[in-house]
């Protein structure tokens, strides 16, 4: 059995969740900020070891400027009300994204609580933000190119040393991919990650994504026969 130890969310639809309650947009979005407490909770129970969660991708700049200036006060919102709690509870707080390109009180929070949590061994709470895989690979590309140059790396490289200049290099690779929001698409999300995973699109959005619902996606997981380009498991 392939346990799911690594569980990656796109988390979408707080805008229409909002709308359809005749809601502002960033309505949607803080409930959708508390709902990562109570998913992160449900996922420690569920013993999933990595919880990677899709909050802002490399190509939501495109948004209205109030729109991204409202995403980009979550997370001082999100760790000012329960950081207290994930330390308490064992999160590790890791960051994937292009960091350096977020507000300077934005990256001062994430950076503030992925260090306050560095001892922790309990769930990996992993924030994508101003992530896009695409991003990701040419950096990692780029950065083997210049050890190579540099005399640092050997030319010709495998999937293991490939994967050392990925932002997720500390992370095994996703069993499990959710998208709430009713989308089939992947958005620019963890693309070499997901090779062999398993997907799961559901109608719900990110704001009703409650704990029941995630043990339905991973009793789903389970149901599931995992391959990998060999043949059934009996
Ligand atoms: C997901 O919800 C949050 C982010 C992309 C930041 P959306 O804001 O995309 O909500 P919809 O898809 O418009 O409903
Ligand atoms: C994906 O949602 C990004 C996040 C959830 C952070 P989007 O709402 O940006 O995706 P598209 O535009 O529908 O593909
Ligand atoms: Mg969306």
């Amino acid at each position: 059995m392939n346990e799911c130890r690594h569980v990656a969310i796109i988390m979408d639809g707080n805008g229409r969740w909002a709308k359809a309650q005749g809601k502002p947009r960033t309505a949607g979005h803080l409930a959708g900020a508390d709902n990562i407490r109570t998913v992160a909770i449900a996922a420690d129970e569920l013993g999933i070891k990595y919880l990677t969660l899709y909050a802002f991708s490399t190509e939501n700049w495109k948004r209205s400027a109030d729109e991204v200036g409202y995403l980009m006060k979550l997370p001082a919102y999100l760790f000012g009300r329960y950081m207290e709690e994930f330390l308490q509870r064992g999160y590790r707080i890791r960051l994937i994204g292009d960091l350096s390109a977020l507000p300077a009180a934005t990256r001062k929070v994430l950076l503030d609580a992925a260090e306050r949590s560095q001892a922790n061994d309990g769930l990996n709470l992993i924030i994508a933000i101003n992530y896009g895989s695409h991003d990701e690979i040419l950096r990692a590309v780029n950065d083997y190119a210049a050890d190579v140059a540099a005399g640092r790396a050997e030319q010709g490289i495998d999937e293991a040393g490939f994967e050392q200049y990925l932002m997720t290099k500390d992370f095994p690779p996703v069993d499990l991919l959710i998208r709430t929001g009713g989308e089939q698409r992947i958005s620019n999300y963890l693309l070499w990650q997901i090779a062999y995973a398993e997907l799961e699109f559901i109608p719900e959005a990110w704001p009703d994504f409650t704990p029941e619902v995630l043990r339905r996606c991973v009793d789903e997981y389970y149901g599931r026969d995992r391959r990998f380009g060999g043949i059934k498991n009996e």
